[in-house]
């Protein structure tokens, strides 16, 4: 059910990928576009997280991959984020976060989207005879970029709520009490991959194997990096400047991504 911000928010934007290192935000400002436009957040960390907890067989084999800070096989990617993907509250649009993560994870989803997103909201369409009115915004990618230095900070000072899932940072966002949640007051957790080592292999992996999603997206013009390295607010006020043009231009058949281009290009060269 749509609470009050989502009232006049509520519509089809189509998918939102959010693209960053670990610690970039991804998670934190999800959430905030969940709120505001009433579309599911598809986080593969929490569905991979969920797995392990399950004891499945895809959460054994995940698991010690995980622990170790590096990425877990596109080929056991695919089937959950497809289920997910399949679910009803996906058809007025989804924000993904940490999904893709390879340049093969991103040409999947190009051609899935294709088949199960894209052709079937046009089919949608004309079988209604209004070509716009049910047709699905493309695709919009937002990079979050963060300073190497402030994500070892929001990684190792992360803890978190294990019974509301509220996320903290005791440097940057603390609890009123040390180590307590503000609103049930259990004991704050640190996730078992925040710690050392891992820590320096995920930024390694978002490196090696990550980075090249950004320039997949960046060569379909699809790409707007925006300056993450601000408070929450601020980043999240970015986002939603880009989700409402991107869906206004779609409306017209125009690109954001491609509008906006030019000005991530002058960022990432920061
Ligand atoms: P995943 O759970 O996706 O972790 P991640 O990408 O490493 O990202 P994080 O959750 O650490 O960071 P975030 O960007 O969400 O930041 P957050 O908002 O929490 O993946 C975990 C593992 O699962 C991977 O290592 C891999 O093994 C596997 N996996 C997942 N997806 C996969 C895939 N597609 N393919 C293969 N393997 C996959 O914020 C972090 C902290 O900073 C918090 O404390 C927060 O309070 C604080 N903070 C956030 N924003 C700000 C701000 N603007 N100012 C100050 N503090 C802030």
């Amino acid at each position: 059910m749509a609470n009050e911000s989502t009232i006049d928010t509520a519509r089809n934007i189509g998918p939102v990928i959010l693209l960053g290192a670990p610690g970039a935000g991804k998670g934190t400002q999800s959430k905030k576009i969940v709120d505001r436009y009433g579309v599911p957040q598809i986080s593969t960390g929490d569905l991979l997280r969920d797995h392990v907890a399950r004891g499945t067989e895809l959460g054994l084999e995940a698991k010690a991959i995980m622990a170790r800070g590096e990425l877990v096989p596109d080929r056991l990617m695919y089937g959950i984020v497809a289920t997910r993907l399949r679910e009803a509250d996906c058809q007025r649009g989804f924000v993904l976060d940490g999904f893709p993560r390879t340049a093969a994870q991103a040409g999947w989803l190009d051609a899935f989207l294709k088949e199960e997103v894209f052709d079937k909201s046009s089919e949608k369409g004309s079988e209604n005879g209004s070509e716009s009115a049910e047709k699905c915004p493309q695709l919009v990618v937002i990079q979050l970029l963060v300073d190497y230095n402030q994500l070892l900070l929001r990684l190792t000072g992360r803890r978190s709520c294990p019974t509301c899932g509220r996320v903290y940072n005791i440097h940057l966002q603390p609890p009123l009490v040390d180590e307590l949640c503000d609103l049930d007051r259990s004991k704050l957790v640190i996730r078992d991959d925040d710690r050392g080592e891992v820590i320096s292999q995920r930024l390694s992996a978002y490196e090696n194997q990550t980075k090249p999603v950004a320039d997949y997206y960046r060569r379909q013009r699809r790409l707007v990096a925006i300056n993450a390295d601000r408070p929450v607010e601020e980043v999240t006020a970015q986002i939603f400047g880009v989700i409402e043009r991107h869906y206004q231009d779609s409306l017209l058949g125009a690109g954001t991504a491609q509008n906006e281009c030019q000005k991530s290009e002058s960022l990432r060269s920061k």
